[in-house]
């Protein structure tokens, strides 16, 4: 299989899991249709993706570890698809596109938005508790990943960065490392994760873990720094969301600061670095990892 049949092929497996996660949950019917009507409109799982494969390629005689590491994953995209339902929420960017349908507050309104964004984020909790014992993964590596992903979507992590990324608003003189702490904070955070939960949930040692922890951090800037570009040179219909965004609402961004050429550059950098943190694994996953990163700087939405 080609990276690109690859990658399609795990982001159906995540698709195939969410789709019906949800359903015994006892969820009030318009709650549930707006939590699902966000997390099932599609959505790259470049999140859950990255978890499964750090999983698989620090363990990969372990069978079935694909499907134990599935509901944790899952959480994560339950808590990504909430940080998106509420970035565009009239008062944050205000946008009313998403993974190409109306957003959320469009399609339904802000108070429903407001509280399917709660809701997936506490039914990521349950996801990554009750769903991921269930399939026999160590209690002590859950705990310690609950620990890492609640961080990381934290006020101290995605919640904290989105808040600098309102504060920022409107100024052009931010300088770039604060920028940087920015991006890190706001997609970094749950990039990184990503690869850490996976390397925790496989039984990794530490110094595999401090590796995947690097890797997702050179790969949750560059993710950003590609997302700003896109923003400006990519259109609607292939981003699924509005283009121009950035600039029409003032962010302070990677182009806004250095500009594109610069920008693309730097993402660039960012991906080599990530790549080096690879360099003591071996086997096909390691080969699709390195895939994945290059594809993150690579891609057109
Ligand atoms: C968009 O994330 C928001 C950022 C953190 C930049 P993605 O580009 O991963 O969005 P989906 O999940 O594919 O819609
Ligand atoms: C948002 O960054 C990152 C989140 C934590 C949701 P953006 O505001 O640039 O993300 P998009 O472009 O709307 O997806
Ligand atoms: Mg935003
Ligand atoms: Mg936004
Ligand atoms: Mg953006």
């Amino acid at each position: 299989m080609s990276f690109k049949e690859q990658l399609a092929h795990r982001a159906s497996l995540v698709e195939h899991f969410l789709s019906n996660c949800l359903h015994d949950r006892a969820i009030p019917p318009r709650l549930l249709e707006s939590m699902e009507y966000s997390l099932l409109a599609g959505g790259k799982r470049l999140r859950p993706v990255l978890m499964t494969s750090w999983a698989t390629m620090v363990n990969p005689e372990a069978s079935g570890l694909h499907d134990q590491v599935m509901p944790f994953a899952a959480s994560l995209e339950c808590i990504h698809t909430y940080s998106l339902i509420h970035d565009d929420l009239p008062a944050m960017d205000d946008d009313d596109l998403r993974r190409g349908k109306p957003s959320n507050h469009a399609q339904f309104d802000e108070a429903t938005a407001i509280l399917a964004g709660d809701g997936l984020l506490t039914e990521a909790f349950w996801l990554m508790t009750t769903a991921s014992l269930s399939k026999g993964l160590p209690a002590d590596r859950v705990l310690r990943a609950i620990s890492v992903l609640a961080t990381a979507a934290g006020a101290g992590g995605m919640v904290g960065g989105q808040v600098v990324d309102v504060e920022f608003t409107g100024r052009n003189d931010v300088p770039l490392d604060e920028l940087r702490a920015m991006h890190a904070m706001k997609t970094g955070a749950l990039l990184t994760a990503a690869c850490e939960c996976g390397a925790i949930l496989s039984g990794a040692n530490e110094a595999v873990i401090d590796a995947a922890r690097s890797f997702g951090q050179s790969v949750g800037v560059a993710f950003q720094i590609v997302d700003d570009v896109l923003d400006v040179v990519s259109d609607t219909e292939t981003l699924g969301k509005p283009v121009g965004s950035d600039e029409e609402m003032g962010k302070t961004t990677y182009p806004s600061l250095i500009g594109l050429e610069k920008s693309k550059h730097l993402a660039s950098q960012y991906i080599e670095t990530a790549t080096q943190h690879l360099s003591s694994f071996a086997g096909p996953e390691k080969s699709f990892l390195e895939a994945l990163a290059r594809y993150i700087v690579d891609r057109v939405y």
